[in-house]
């Protein structure tokens, strides 16, 4: 049987990570998109694109995105180039939520989002409004959480190890700041989908909620192939 599975929550949760091992242990696609949304940012920035004009944005809305479903490697291409590094600079992470704000944006992805999730086998989707917005029908979705301090400990542990200061109170008013921006906007706020199982992250390792995870998917589709 094949499942669609919506993960969503805010950063910081190991949403990435569990959602790519979630993928693998299940033979399933993965989609990550958050990552199309980085694609969009970085192709702004390198036009030029004034980021504080949601008209420019709209008007720069129709990037040459493409992500690959491999759960084990991280494939995002602009065009053809391989930008999978470059997406995750300090750059495109500043500027992505002034991009993720505007509709134009937004209906373009969806609609490529959408059209990925089609198509053979099980397949992870992993993102902010995959539940809500993406895929309202999705078999399984699943919120995860953990609280600020938890997650504004798990980035700077991050940054620590990338040679990057201890910048503990920075991060967490970071963390805080971004959860409100992400959670009052006007399009597409982070929350969680009526239907969504919530699993709080913040006093698991990132196996178990992996486990945990495959066990309610179990439970709500039976065996997953
Ligand atoms: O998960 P991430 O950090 O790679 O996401 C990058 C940005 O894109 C983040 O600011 C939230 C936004 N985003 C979104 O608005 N909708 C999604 N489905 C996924 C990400």
């Amino acid at each position: 049987m094949s499942v669609v599975i919506a993960i969503d929550g805010p950063a910081g949760t190991g949403k990435s990570s569990v959602s790519r091992g979630l993928a693998s242990s299940l033979g399933a696609r993965y989609v990550d998109t958050g990552a199309m949304y980085r694609i969009a940012t970085l192709a702004m920035l390198r036009a030029g694109v004034d980021l504080e004009d949601p008209a420019a944005i709209a008007a720069a809305a129709d990037v040459p995105v493409s992500v690959g479903f491999d759960p084990d490697v991280e494939q995002t291409y602009l065009g053809g180039e391989d930008v999978s590094t470059l997406i995750r600079g300090d750059d495109v992470t500043r500027s992505v939520s002034a991009v993720a704000a505007v509709p134009e944006v937004r209906a373009r992805l969806v609609r490529l989002q959408r059209e990925l999730a089609e198509g053979s086998g099980s397949v992870v989707v992993e993102g902010r409004d995959v539940g809500t917005v993406v895929l309202p029908g999705a078999d399984v979705k699943i919120y995860l959480t953990a609280s600020a301090e938890t997650r504004a400990q798990r980035r700077n542990a991050q940054n620590m190890a990338a040679g990057l200061p201890d910048e503990y109170e920075t991060v967490l008013a970071d963390v805080i700041r971004r959860d409100h921006l992400d959670s009052t906007r006007a399009i597409s706020p982070l929350r969680p989908a009526d239907d969504a199982l919530i699993v709080d992250t913040s006093d698991m390792t990132q196996a178990e909620v992996i486990a945990h995870l495959r066990n309610l998917v179990e439970q709500r589709t039976g065996a997953v192939r």
